[in-house]
């Protein structure tokens, strides 16, 4: 199977998907978000894959959002629709029964966060920001940010990190539990495949209702990814949405009226 943006190799039964568009800090596109999707499908069937690793290509993001240029003229309707799309993939990766590690190498912001989230466990090197900086842009996250960051740092922080926009380092993510180690950018990889590699020894099929178990503690809350999706798609809908990414594309501040 060959692919535009993203690149796939396996190594003693580990499947490392690389998102490659480092010259646009690895935002993710339609079909870059697509590929991920039928990557982790590949290797969930894939008998010599035991896990998965996530990462970006680069050294400087890991994935730096959504691609702005490509939604920034898009519908209410059309807004949903990337949301719904984009959130079923981010749903196959937390639900994937092979355990998936996002290796965090520098930016992790919006959708890049969201990723991060999806996957089981996060390693973070040591350069990572972390951050939902969509209402810079008059939008709210659109792949179920709003439901797993509250899951994964508790409603008080998640809530701060949400309407501030803030963007924390690795360490302060480390303590907040968002991430599960932070290493120098040197060890990002061998720390993962260590982890991952000590999972692989364990029963598979435990692995996998593990997964299945812990997914389960949340499902109560199925609603609230339903809610941000279309608060999502209506975002769109508002003039502060045009105002905040056309000055993102025109690199200057945005000026919101509230509209
Ligand atoms: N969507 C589309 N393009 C993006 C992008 C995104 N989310 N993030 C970065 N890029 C592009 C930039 O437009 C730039 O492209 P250009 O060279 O063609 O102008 C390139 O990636 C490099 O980014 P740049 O902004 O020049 O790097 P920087 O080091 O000055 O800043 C960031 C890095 C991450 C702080 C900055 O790129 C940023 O704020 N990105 C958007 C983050 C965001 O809002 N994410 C949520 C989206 S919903």
């Amino acid at each position: 199977m060959s692919f535009q943006n993203i690149l796939v190799s396996i190594n003693d039964g580990i499947q490392t998907i690389t998102i490659n568009r480092p010259d646009k800090l690895n935002a993710l596109n339609h079909i870059t978000i697509q590929e991920i999707g039928q990557a982790v499908a590949v290797g969930n069937k894939n008998p010599d894959v035991f896990g998965m690793i996530l990462t970006g290509s680069g050294e400087k993001a890991f994935v730096a959002g959504a691609d702005i240029s490509e939604f920034a003229s898009f519908s209410s309707i059309e807004g949903e629709r990337l949301s719904r799309e984009g959130g079923e993939v981010f749903t196959s990766i937390e639900q994937s029964a092979k355990p998936v590690i996002a290796a965090v190498n520098g930016f992790a912001l919006g959708g890049g966060c969201e990723l991060a989230m999806a996957c089981h466990l996060r390693i973070a090197s040591e350069n990572a920001r972390f951050g939902q900086p969509e209402v810079n842009l008059g939008l709210i996250p659109g792949y179920a940010g709003t439901q797993r960051l509250v899951q994964l740092i508790g409603k008080s922080k998640a809530l701060e990190l949400l309407m501030t926009a803030d963007l924390i380092g690795a360490e302060e993510a480390h303590r907040l539990g968002l991430v599960n180690h932070v290493v120098p950018q040197q060890e990002l990889i061998a720390k993962t495949t260590e982890i991952l590699t000590k999972i692989g020894t364990k029963a598979p099929l435990a692995i996998a209702a593990i997964i299945r178990c812990v997914n389960a503690h949340f499902q109560f809350d199925e609603n609230g990814f339903d809610t941000e999706i279309r608060e999502f798609g209506a975002s769109f809908n508002t003039e502060d949405f045009k105002e905040g990414t056309q000055a993102f594309l025109g690199k200057r501040k945005a000026e919101f009226k509230g509209r």
